[in-house]
């Protein structure tokens, strides 16, 4: 298999030396892709070498193969070890400045990092942003462990010992064996529309009433039924382009932006036309500004004092309300915890009073469920039955969700 190996600046690239050895032993061809940095550590003469490859860093070199993105199309899996700090940050924001950041970017392969640096370095807030950021985006954190650092310190922020990083990154593969396997084409022709993101409802030209939703739950939603064959039309409320770059590359998803519920309104309407399952993920403002002001409102003209508001239509009711035959019709409600009957409770009248197959309900509070990247959900059906939970990552909450409406799919 064609591993890409990419090393980065820190003391742990010493160990990766053997993490090469042993994935050539096992009959692998690697290629290693050093930072500059990483070798200040290790230098390119031991990579080559033990590798039997050779070893550039930067994408000037050898252009006439476009090695830049070649490695990464070729590559069947990447591992990134040690991966510092800077270089998780790097990944985060895509950064493709050298060989390591392009072959990132032009890979499919899945990726697995092995985090190494100080405690406080891997505890920070930038880093710990920057893995959340990457774990949405299906690369495998394995690690650090807890144990000995340089200078003397200890505790989490030890790279994997080399066996460790070659099993769990072989492990990928295997997991991504088993979902191809599967039922992966299990949608293939559905049409789906999904909303999602949070409307925003202008006041003046500047100001709105909106909400928190990031719109990731929705876009996972979107990309999970494309994966499975599904043809998708994702309408997105005000959701950042960042959230949105890989449905946006999905061959199966085509994005409508929209901004406010009644151009979410229509947006969806249109969809749902030929739709077999919609989905309605979006936080839609159930109230907007009786009048939009031409220009911006001052305080001297005392109409910010308050502010007259008009209901907006509920649009999944009036798709659940028109739907043909057929056609599922998926709600959400975004709920804070009372104690888990009430929760339950409240989402059990929800669905009946949207007339809506089934309800996603999910708990929310100051710091859960909108930013994160984590969810955790309950699916209820007919009834009031509670036909599944799901916890984890976005996306996996999102093939959970697939899996309840696929089984209710005629
Ligand atoms: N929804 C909708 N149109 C609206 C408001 C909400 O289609 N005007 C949809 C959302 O997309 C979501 C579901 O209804 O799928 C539940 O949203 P929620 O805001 O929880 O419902 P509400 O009826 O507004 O209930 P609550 O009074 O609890 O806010």
């Amino acid at each position: 298999m064609n591993i890409v190996v990419g090393v980065t600046g820190g003391i742990a690239a010493y160990k990766v030396v053997h993490l090469v050895r042993l994935l050539i032993k096992a009959g692998h061809e690697v290629t290693v892709v050093p930072t500059d940095d990483a070798l200040r550590f290790v230098g390119r003469p031991t990579w080559e070498s033990i590798s039997r490859n050779p070893v550039t860093t930067s994408v000037h070199e050898d252009v006439a193969s476009v090695r830049h993105v070649a490695l990464g199309q070729a590559a069947e899996l990447v591992i990134v070890a040690p991966a510092t700090a800077n270089t998780i940050a790097r990944m985060a924001a895509g950064l493709a400045d050298d060989l390591l950041g392009t072959t990132l970017l032009a890979t499919t392969a899945p990726v697995a990092i092995a985090p190494a640096m100080h405690t406080e370095m891997w505890r920070h807030p930038a880093t710990r942003a920057n893995i959340a950021v990457l774990r949405e985006r299906g690369v495998a954190i394995l690690g650090p462990a807890e144990g000995e650092l340089t200078g003397g310190d200890s505790g989490p922020g030890r790279m994997l010992e080399p066996e460790q990083i070659m099993d769990a990154a072989l492990a990928l593969l295997d997991e991504r064996d088993d979902e191809r396997d599967g039922d992966e084409r299990d949608l293939d022709g559905l049409r789906v529309a999904v909303s999602a993101g949070g409307t925003r409802e202008p006041l003046d030209p500047v100001r709105f009433l909106g909400n928190r939703s990031s719109g990731r739950q929705g876009t996972a939603l979107a990309l999970a039924a494309a994966d499975r064959g599904a043809e998708v039309v994702l309408v997105a409320a005000n959701i950042d382009d960042a959230v949105l770059a890989d449905a946006g590359r999905h061959p199966l998803v085509r994005i409508e932006r929209v901004g406010t519920a009644a151009e979410l309104g229509d947006a969806m309407r249109s969809a749902a036309e030929d739709a077999a399952v919609i989905v309605m993920a979006a936080a839609v403002a159930d109230y907007r500004p009786a009048e939009v002001a031409e220009g911006k409102l001052t305080k001297e003209s005392g109409l910010l004092e308050s502010i007259e508001l008009v209901q907006n239509e509920d649009i999944v009711a009036g798709l659940a309300a028109r739907r043909h035959p057929g056609q599922i019709v998926v709600a959400f409600a975004a709920e804070t915890p009372g104690d888990g009957e009430e929760l339950l409770a409240r989402a059990r009248r929800k669905r009946e009073r949207k007339g809506v197959d089934l309800l996603v309900v999910n708990e929310v509070g100051w710091n859960r469920g909108f930013e994160a990247a984590e969810n955790a959900v309950q699916v209820i059906g007919d009834a009031g039955a509670v036909l599944a939970k799901a916890s984890g990552s976005k996306r996996d909450v999102a093939d959970d969700i697939w899996d309840v409406i696929a089984s209710n799919l005629d």
